[in-house]
Order: structure tokens, then sequence, then C-alpha cells
């Protein structure tokens, strides 16, 4: 059997929206309807017309289009497909931290439960974070939430006293070594470095070329789609990619042109990986395993999302 033209007669059949995020695999984003980061993909649940989602990507991404879309059938391959970041909070350590500080104002990365977003009064992702602290009044103290390379990016970026990061990391990110950044930056020294602010490297990065050290090296800040957005724009022609390294599949197909070098090889999400064609026909066949969240929770997670989405 042929699983991809069989997926996309289901899809048709069954007025389904398959949605990948840029790390899946390559043959899963080859049946997708759209591919992107986690803002355009919450942005494309919040405005489909069809009947049912297929969310290739991780367990908080398809809870997010179901709290978005409350009327659809929102479906996720495999339920297993979590994220170590998410995992590092959960609702009653939120409620604590607020506890402790009641007049703040809590900031989440969109990679968080339901539970947890539905104690925030924001919700932001890699490629809005800034711009959603910028918002808050600055004589307000911010929680922010769950990511702490993240965190301290977007302190520096606003430059934020009254910001306090929970020690979150994502384990992909965080694994990324300072080893592989020093030996990237030598042996690539006419490249751009595109890299994610959850990665460790992000701070002791910025620094470094803050105080010249790199001379006139390029070096972007992106989330996920910024940096498939950059891969297009840019004239450079060699680019050190320091994410996961699913993302390359598509900005190598999109610059052919271009050299993507991954910043490390290690740095692969198994979580993202648990998605595969076999379980995508599966899920579509069977239309499972379908993710619901909550009526009173996904009530108050909605506001926080809504306000993420208002601000690019
Ligand atoms: P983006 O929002 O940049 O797509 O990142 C999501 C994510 O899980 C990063 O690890
Ligand atoms: Fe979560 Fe990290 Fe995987 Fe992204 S790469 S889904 S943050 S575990």
């Amino acid at each position: 059997m042929d699983l991809k033209s069989e997926i996309l007669k289901l899809k048709e059949q069954k007025d389904v929206l398959i949605l990948a995020h840029n790390y899946q695999l390559p043959e899963v984003q080859d049946v997708a309807d759209y591919v992107g980061d986690s803002l355009g993909l919450s942005r494309q649940a919040a405005k489909t017309n069809h009947k049912t989602i297929l969310f290739c990507g991780v367990h908080f991404m398809a809870e997010t289009a179901a709290i978005v879309c409350p009327d659809k059938k929102v479906l996720i391959p495999d339920l297993a497909a979590g994220c170590s970041l998410a995992d590092t909070i959960n609702a009653d350590q939120v409620r604590k931290w607020k506890s402790e500080h009641p007049n703040a104002v809590t900031v989440g990365y969109v990679n968080t439960s339901a539970e947890v977003k539905a104690e925030l009064d924001y919700c932001c992702t890699s490629s809005n974070a800034v711009n959603v602290v910028k918002s808050i009044p600055v004589d307000k103290e911010v929680l922010f939430l769950p990511d702490m390379f993240l965190g301290s990016y977007v302190a520096k970026m606003t430059d934020r006293k009254n910001m306090y990061i929970w020690a979150g990391e994502c384990h992909v990110h965080a694994g990324i070594k300072p080893q592989e950044v020093q030996e990237k930056l030598t042996q690539y020294a006419d490249a751009e470095f595109l890299v994610h602010p959850e990665c460790s490297c992000t701070s002791s990065i910025m620094y470094d070329v803050a105080c010249g050290d790199y001379g006139n090296r390029q070096v972007q800040i992106l989330s996920t789609e910024g940096m498939m957005n950059h891969a297009k724009s840019s004239n450079g022609k060699t680019f050190v990619v320091a994410t996961e390294t699913g993302i390359l599949y598509k900005m190598r197909k999109q610059n052919p042109e271009k050299e993507f070098i991954p910043m490390s090889d290690a740095a692969i999400c198994k979580y993202m990986k648990m998605i595969t064609l076999d379980k995508v026909y599966l899920s579509l066949k069977a239309e499972k395993y379908e993710v619901k969240v909550p009526k009173n929770i996904a009530q108050k997670a909605h506001l926080a999302i809504e306000r993420m989405l208002a601000i690019s």
C-alpha cells in the first residue's frame, strides 16, 4: 500500500486538515497541508473550516489546537508524544509561584500543558515572547515560565529587571554542547548562525557577539519559522542551524542552492519523531487519538492563547 496516497485520499474524504511542526519527519511533513512553528500552527488551527485537525507534533500543540477550536475534532497520531520542557512545571507549581508574587503578570511559553495555560495571563511562543513581555507595563513584575534560556533571552532583549524565570529547559536544546558551538564557530567562519532561543548557548553567544568576540559574525536568535524565513531571504550561502535537526529538511528543500549545517547532529526530539507515517495513516483511518481539554480548563487557557495570537 502506498501510504502517502492513502493518507491524501482519506484526508480529502474525511475533510481533515493535517498540520505538522517543523521538526516532524520528512515524510510526515510531505503529507501536511501546513508545516510551521508553534505560533503558525495555532493560527492555522484557529482559522480552519475543516471538521477535523490531525496534529503532527507534540501533545501540548494538539491541546492548543483543541482549545482554540472547541467545535472541531483534534487528533494526534501518538498520545505519548510529550515534551520534556512542558513537563518541568505543573499547575500546582504555577499557583504556588503566583501566590508568592500576587501582583505579577504570568507569561508562559506555549510549551506547557492546558492546566498550566489556564493559570497564565499571557501565553507566548519563541517568535513573539519578546513582544508579549514588551506589552506588559514596565512597573509590573513578570513571572516567565518554563524555559530559562528563552526567559533570559527575553529579559535581555526587553532590558527587564523585574522578571522572574522558571528553571525549566528542553533536553534537546539544552543538550547542544558549548564545545560543538565553539567548533562550528571556528570551522564555519563565513556562515550565518541561526540559533533557537531555547538553546543554552543563546545567552553566551549573545554576550560574546555583543563583546565583539566574533567580529562581524552573523548570529540570529529565531523561532523555527523565523529561521526558515531568514534562510530564504538572506543572501548568505552557508548557515549553521542550532535547533532540532528536523528543520533541515524543509530548509534544504526550499533553498537547494544554500548549505545548512546542524550545530549538533544529536539534537533530535524523540517525542517529535514518535509521529511516523504509519501512525498518521492509522490515526486518520480510525480517527484516533482525540485530544480533549475539559471545558473549565479550556475556557481559562483560551484567554491566554488569544492574547498570544493577537501579538506577533
Ligand atoms: P517553535 O515555536 O519555534 O516552533 O518551537 C517549538 C519547540 O518545541 C521548540 O523546541
Ligand atoms: Fe519539547 Fe524540546 Fe521536543 Fe521542542 S524539542 S517539543 S521543547 S522536548
